[in-house]
């Protein structure tokens, strides 16, 4: 039964879905449906979703072509949220930049998703960006610079910002430092598109360039990956089931206080980490 219907929340990318029953296991036209809109938007969002923590992680798994069809073996992790409130959560407070979940391992998460489990209003929203569409209008100036470029990125070069507004900024400190580098012209691994692939939280340094031609190279990218008219807003309600390409977008949040309205969102990242890895690496890893 293929009834999955679903609306554009901007040109570029992200699609509102309607039609889908949150009951396992989803039949094959409505995967097959749900995998080439995941594919094409890169953000799926499905408001007003009883869905638990197995759906979730179906969807999760089953989005990025994971198999799926042994429900004994779903990598269930019920230990990731966000929350302002609710004690244990990750990134409970502060506004955090744009970035990807794990941009310093290759590949390393593909999609992420936040299910509104608690949310009062008024609520705090989550912003995003599509990589490729930042390449795809990149002035031909700046492709001309970038091209054959690479990047290093690590868990957090939020030090190195010095011309960003940082106030209220969460940065974290990992214990174990890890880096990529990328071409800034990236391609992603599974939709083949070409992709704008730096970011203020996570990206240290262009290489083989100065530190102060690096930070204005990059300032410039960000001047453009960040344009206002490139953000999509997700206002939060109770019961949204956002998911979305941790490759293809970049996300970021404005300051959270504890003051402010209560807003838990049950997180998964796919593929999922395995129950030895799921430790501060990932927990810090944080969604929003
Ligand atoms: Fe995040």
């Amino acid at each position: 039964m293929g009834t999955v219907q679903a609306k554009n929340l901007s040109p570029a990318f992200g699609a509102e879905i309607s039609g889908v029953e949150p009951r396992l296991p989803l039949d094959a036209e409505t995967r097959t449906a749900l995998k080439k809109l995941f594919d094409e938007r890169s953000l799926l969002v499905f408001r007003n979703l009883d869905a638990d923590l197995p759906f979730q992680t179906y969807l999760s798994e089953m989005l990025i072509g994971n198999d799926v069809s042994d429900l004994d073996k779903l990598p269930v992790i019920d230990k990731f949220f966000v929350s302002n409130k609710e004690a244990g959560g990750a990134a409970p407070f502060g506004r955090l930049l744009f970035h990807s979940d794990l941009m310093w391992v290759e590949n390393g998460c593909q999609l992420l998703s936040l299910y509104g489990q608690r949310i009062e209003q008024p609520s705090i929203p989550t912003l995003f960006i599509d990589n490729a569409q930042a390449w795809n209008t990149l002035p031909e100036d700046l492709r001309v610079r970038v091209e054959g470029l690479s990047a290093a990125h690590c868990q957090d070069a939020t030090s190195q910002r010095s011309k960003t507004q940082l106030e209220n900024v969460l940065v974290s400190n990992f214990e174990v430092k890890e880096t990529v580098t990328l071409p800034i012209a990236y391609r992603h691994p599974r939709t083949g598109r070409t992709q704008l692939y730096a970011c203020p939280q996570m990206t240290h340094h262009i290489v083989g360039l100065s530190h102060q031609e690096s930070e204005d190279l990059l300032g410039e990218l960000f001047d453009h990956l960040y344009r206002p008219e490139a953000i999509l807003t997700h206002e939060w309600r109770e019961g949204d089931l956002v998911m979305w390409d941790n490759i293809a977008l970049q996300h970021a949040r404005p300051n959270v206080t504890a003051d402010n309205a209560l807003r838990t969102l049950r997180k998964t990242m796919a593929p999922a980490p395995r129950r030895e890895n799921s430790g501060p690496r990932y927990s810090q890893a944080v969604a929003m």
